[in-house]
């Protein structure tokens, strides 16, 4: 198919059943179907919407367009989990059928407001000329899982100064007020978060553009999300076409965060903030969300797929995943990312590794699939690597270098698999904080792998695209010493 602008906008009514069933059956033939991360049910998922829980569950929206792997038009698509690990696939809750949305539901989110959770989210129109006008909508959810739109805009413009790339609010309390943060760009081209304020729901007040760092942020904000994270504020947000001087990245498009000491909502500024920093310092995380949930954690999740990427599972039909839900915490001004304990619940069969690695290549694990937790110690002192999604031979595979001179980690994947977004380079490096240790605690899941270091001080995001499902072996090479660790089996989610 040639993904023309008509064809991606082509009113959801339109496409067949046959059609749809002929994307899912591809999906679940897959060899990269993910077994315990979301996945779209057929066609491209972005960003993940409305993390928030309500009515005693876990509820989680994603940008979805069903017929293929493209940003066609948008809807929010709706899970429901218990567990934070079990998803049920509800149903597509937000359609792209209202004058105020008609070229797609962007993204949002969500907050329970008494016996209901209100959504909030980007209405994307254009008209005859193509230009773009950006509303955003409100929408009610009940018990029943039933989403009623709120029929007229809560706000129907940007303020003046701003363009119509207007979008992403933010929702959650704050004090006695409602506040939103919303993703925008001044008239000259300058990305920008702006803070809204409500008392009601329903009629917003512009507070001005947030001030949490004295740099230019590129040309558009995306996905800005505020969160107070132990007492401080972090903003994690998306600042397209960043000047690599500010602050350096390797992705098409960075996800970063500050942590500042204080929230002044007077002069609305983050106050202190420290630098910007990859949220992620892999290469696919992108618009992530995170919210407080009402047990006291705040809890994240982010897309792991990037804009403008071809990705090799478009030659399925099919798109993107998100990633685990992780923990967010701040340890000497600096934010940690740690699976959420409830990750345990997928552990099957656990294998203990303990053992001394000769500088060759040691085997770790051979497991059947690519479908497993593994946690890893290892002396810090010594320079190494670790391969993942690995041929026999070892010649082929995912490559985790640890450079102790250094204290940096890396990962490589020129031989993962089939390569993709390879202009953006095919390694990535992120500095570490010297310690005796090093832990990697990996989570694989068939054509994704994260990895969480140091307890979560960085985190590294990548899909790889293995072709032979026999490529499940572990090895260490070039590390000589002593190691300890963890390997588990996981079970799909239920
Ligand atoms: C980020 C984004 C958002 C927008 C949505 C549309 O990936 O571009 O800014 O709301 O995706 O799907």
């Amino acid at each position: 198919t040639e993904w023309t602008t008509p064809l991606r906008y082509k009113p959801y009514h339109q496409w067949s059943k046959s059609y749809q069933d002929m994307l899912a059956a591809e999906l679940e033939q897959s060899g990269w179907k993910l077994a315990f991360h979301i996945q779209p049910k057929t066609g491209l998922l972005n960003d993940p919407n409305g993390f928030s829980f309500y009515n005693e569950k876990w509820h989680l929206f994603y940008q979805a367009y069903p017929f293929g792997p493209v940003h066609g038009v948008k809807s929010w698509y709706h899970m429901v989990s218990d567990n934070l690990v079990d998803w049920e696939q509800h149903d597509y809750v937000l359609l792209p059928d209202s004058p105020y949305d008609s070229h797609g539901v962007y993204s949002g989110s969500a907050m329970t407001v008494e016996d209901k959770l209100f959504l909030m989210y980007t209405g994307n129109v254009r008209n005859e000329e193509w230009e773009r006008h950006s509303y955003q909508l409100g929408a009610w959810m009940n018990t029943e899982m039933e989403v009623e739109k709120i029929t007229e805009p809560l706000i129907d413009s940007p303020p003046a100064g701003y363009t119509h790339e207007f979008r992403d609010p933010q929702v959650f309390r704050y004090q006695n007020h409602y506040l939103m943060m919303i993703g925008a760009q001044t008239k000259n081209e300058k990305g920008a978060v702006l803070a809204y304020q409500s008392s009601n729901l329903t009629d917003w007040e512009l507070l001005g553009e947030l001030d949490y760092t004295t740099e230019e942020m590129g040309f558009m904000v995306e996905c800005p999300n505020f969160v107070l994270v132990d007492g401080q504020p972090v903003l994690l947000f998306c600042p397209q076409g960043l000047d690599k001087d500010i602050s350096s990245y390797q992705n098409i498009y960075p996800n970063m965060y500050v942590i500042g000491s204080s929230f002044n909502k007077e002069t609305v500024s983050i106050e202190n903030t420290s630098d910007l920093i990859n949220l992620d310092e892999g290469f696919d995380i992108y618009a992530t969300q995170a919210f407080q949930a009402p047990d006291g954690r705040v809890l994240s999740v982010g897309w792991i797929g990037l804009p403008e990427i071809d990705y090799p599972t478009f030659e399925e039909g099919w798109a993107h995943c998100l990633s685990i839900v992780k923990e967010l915490s701040i340890k000497e001004n600096h934010l940690y990312q740690k699976p959420v304990a409830e990750m345990q619940e997928l552990r099957q069969n656990h294998q203990e590794l303990q053992g001394s690695a000769q500088a060759s290549n040691t085997l770790l694990s051979s497991p059947d699939s690519n479908v497993y937790e593994l946690k890893l110690e290892l002396n810090a002192g010594t320079s190494g690597s670790l391969y993942l999604f690995a041929d026999k031979q070892n010649k082929e595979g995912l490559k985790i270098s640890f450079d102790a001179k250094h204290d940096t980690i890396s990962m490589d994947r020129s031989k993962a698999g089939i390569p993709f977004g390879e202009s953006y380079g095919s390694t990535r490096t992120a500095a570490l904080k010297r310690q005796d240790k090093l832990t990697l605690h990996i989570f694989a899941d068939r054509s994704v792998c994260e990895v969480f270091v140091n307890d979560g001080y960085r985190v590294i995001t990548s899909r790889v695209f293995v072709k032979d499902p026999q490529q499940t072996h572990i090895f260490l090479q070039g590390f000589e010493g002593d190691y300890t660790g963890d390997f588990w089996t996981l079970r799909e989610m239920n």
